[in-house]
């Protein structure tokens, strides 16, 4: 099968590599950019474990292929310590015990970067909602309720933004101001609408398989 060159930056280094039009951009970075961070729990977008940013955005590499991120800027969960230093949403799943196993967590942690970016000050009820696409199968969730809470606290005083900044993560503001009340509300409806659209497939393609299986 043909391959296709690709060039990308993952947390600020370039990449190239070849991969033919069918490898996901979740194994392009395991197997070709080495940084095996990024995990595949599902492979077909329901778990979250395969999170990563791409270009700010925080997408599933699962569903993406390699090719269509040709050009792209990636940070993946690789890209958020400094050094021996965790970024302060790291620190605030370790400080409150937000994971057992791990697995889900890279996800987690990126789903979170772009969560409290676009809503820097949420109500539980808000990261609840921010974070029901991504599953994990250990901790009931509270607890990574509570470190996104923390998190959101530590980003709002500006040491913590500081100590972000190098790594591009926080980068839409310094110190984080509430969003009016019209794009807070767009931007719940927004992440609403998607969780449900996301169950509507997971049903759809569940409903689809039952019915495959019984015509058999
Ligand atoms: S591995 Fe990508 S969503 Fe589960
Ligand atoms: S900590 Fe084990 S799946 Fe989430």
């Amino acid at each position: 099968m043909a391959v296709h060159p690709i060039t990308l930056r993952v947390n600020g280094r370039e990449y190239s590599g070849q991969a033919e039009a069918r490898k996901t951009l979740a194994d392009f970075i395991r197997e070709d950019c080495g940084l095996t961070g990024t995990h595949l729990g599902c492979e077909h977008g329901v778990c979250g474990a395969c999170t990563i940013l791409m270009d700010g955005e925080a997408v599933r590499s699962c569903l993406l292929f390699a090719v269509q991120a040709e050009g792209a800027d990636l940070k993946t969960v690789e890209g958020l310590a400094d050094g021996d230093r965790l970024h302060p949403i790291q620190q605030a799943y370790w400080d409150h015990h937000a994971l057992q196993c791990g697995f889900c967590t890279p996800g987690f942690l990126m789903t979170t970067v772009a969560f409290l970016r676009d809503n820097p000050r949420p109500t539980e009820r808000e990261i609840r909602e921010g974070l029901a696409g991504n599953l994990c199968r250990c901790t009931g969730y509270q607890n990574i309720v509570e470190a996104v809470a923390a998190a959101a606290e530590a980003l709002a005083s500006g040491a913590i933004a500081q100590a972000a900044a190098p790594h591009g993560v926080v980068p839409r503001a310094a110190v984080p101001a509430p969003l009016p009340p019209a794009r807070a509300a767009a931007a719940v409806d927004g992440i609403v609408r998607r969780a449900r659209r996301r169950r509507k497939a997971v049903a759809v393609k569940k409903t689809s398989k039952r019915q495959r299986k019984r015509s058999r």
